[in-house]
């Protein structure tokens, strides 16, 4: 059979079967044979809101008809691109931050990072071009993003990466510290993840990302918190370095800005990084994509941020937590699972070595869920915060059951 002209991102290129999703409605998702998932997986991290909303598409259809797009590239800008920065700016934690939009949480960390170093070249300090990462973590697939990830497979084929990257362990401060102790002068900026989500699902302690952040300020270094996964009120918070109480210079965001109902991402861009952008005033920044700030974008940010906040989305997390992460480490009671990881509304099951990812995801798509595998070893989870009881639990059923028919 001749394979489809699309060629699919993360998937196989020889594969040939799909499930063809056609519409979605709140928390679930049907198939073009009408078949219902409970969307345990919010897409792919993404659609806080839930689907169908017609209020975003609404705003989305009136922009697009007064005025699609016009640049925003040097004297040019549009009032939907303002108002979304100047609401993202007031919900984060980031003082006086400004919000340079991107297309993506990709281009959003590829961004952070190339103005984490034009900060320092900016200061007379060309040698501080050193960027650390940790094991696990995920920052897209821009060569940048790549470069600094902790996931092996993804960099393997691509030829040379970016450099120079030191890579810490995920969860060892005390590794951190080596690093700094040896190479802080060079560093320009730590990219982390609050809560790894792509790598696995592990969040970390307070004390790590206050470690971090201490480290970072006495090197006089950056810290990037990568919240693409994180921002808009996966933790219950609008960013979870408000959750975590930590602060820090730069903040890229993506998916959640608009529950994917537009493409968008960006950086908050805090006032270390600012004021070196700033001093100059005959300084100019090239950098930028052809989208930045794209209205019909924009205007979709801001009506979902809309109806997180009236509808009190971020207030249902605890809730979630309470039955989703309960009901797991049920599971986990039960030896089904290995380990069970998360935070807030984002979870993972690691599996026995004996059980995969890929054929519990099989048991639970046959039971109307979708959940994720990261690869063979574990399965996460991380719904739409408009879920209801009814299909958290049926996650859970469904996910016991099929671990179940796994293990005989
Ligand atoms: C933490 C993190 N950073 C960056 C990205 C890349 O975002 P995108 O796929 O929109 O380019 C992702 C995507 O999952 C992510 O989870």
């Amino acid at each position: 059979m001749a394979l489809s002209p699309f060629l699919h991102p993360f998937a196989k290129p020889a594969a040939d079967q799909f499930i063809t999703i056609v519409r979605g409605e709140g928390a679930a998702v049907f198939d073009d044979t009408g078949k219902r998932y409970v969307d345990g997986l919010a897409s792919l991290w993404y659609c806080n809101v839930g689907h169908g909303r017609a209020e975003i598409a609404d705003a989305v259809d009136a922009q697009l008809r007064v005025l699609e797009n016009y640049n925003t590239f040097d004297i040019f800008t549009n009032g939907p691109a303002e108002e979304a920065a100047a609401l993202i700016s007031a919900l984060s934690p980031v003082p006086d931050g400004r919000v340079f939009f991107t297309c993506s949480g990709s281009e959003a960390v590829d961004t952070a990072l190339k103005l984490a170093r034009m900060t320092f070249t900016r200061r007379g300090e060309p040698e501080r071009h050193v960027f650390v990462g940790r094991t696990l973590g995920y920052h897209g697939v821009n060569y940048g993003g790549v470069s600094v990830q902790g996931l092996p497979l993804n960099q393997e084929g691509w030829g040379p990466l970016l450099g120079p990257v030191a890579q810490i362990a995920h969860d060892d401060l005390s590794a951190a510290e080596r690093l700094f102790a040896e190479r802080g002068h060079e560093i320009a900026a730590v990219i982390a993840e609050p809560v790894i989500g792509a790598g696995g699902v592990y969040p970390a302690s307070v004390e790590y990302l206050r470690g971090l952040r201490k480290l970072c300020d006495e090197a006089g270094s950056l810290l990037i918190f990568d919240e693409v996964i994180t921002g808009f009120g996966r933790l219950g918070s609008w960013f979870a370095a408000e959750y975590y109480g930590v602060v820090p210079d730069m903040i890229t965001f993506a998916k959640a800005v608009t529950s994917g109902y537009q493409p968008l991402g960006g950086v908050i861009v805090g006032p270390r990084v600012r004021d070196e952008l700033e001093a100059d005033p005959d300084f100019i920044l090239r950098h930028g994509y052809t989208y930045s700030g794209h209205p019909a974008s924009c205007v979709a940010a801001v009506a979902n941020i809309a109806i997180l906040r009236d509808e009190h989305l971020l207030e249902r997390v605890p809730h979630i937590a309470e039955r989703l992460g309960g009901g797991l480490r049920q599971l986990a009671k039960e030896g089904l699972v290995a380990e069970v990881r998360g935070e807030g509304a984002i979870w993972a099951l690691q599996m026995h070595p004996s059980v995969s990812a890929l054929d519990v995801r099989q048991g639970l798509l046959d039971r109307g869920v979708i959940a994720r595998p990261i690869g063979a070893a574990a399965l996460a989870f991380c719904p739409p915060l408009v879920i209801d009881d009814a299909d958290l639990d049926l996650c859970l059923e469904a996910t016991g059951d099929a671990l179940r028919a796994l293990h005989p």
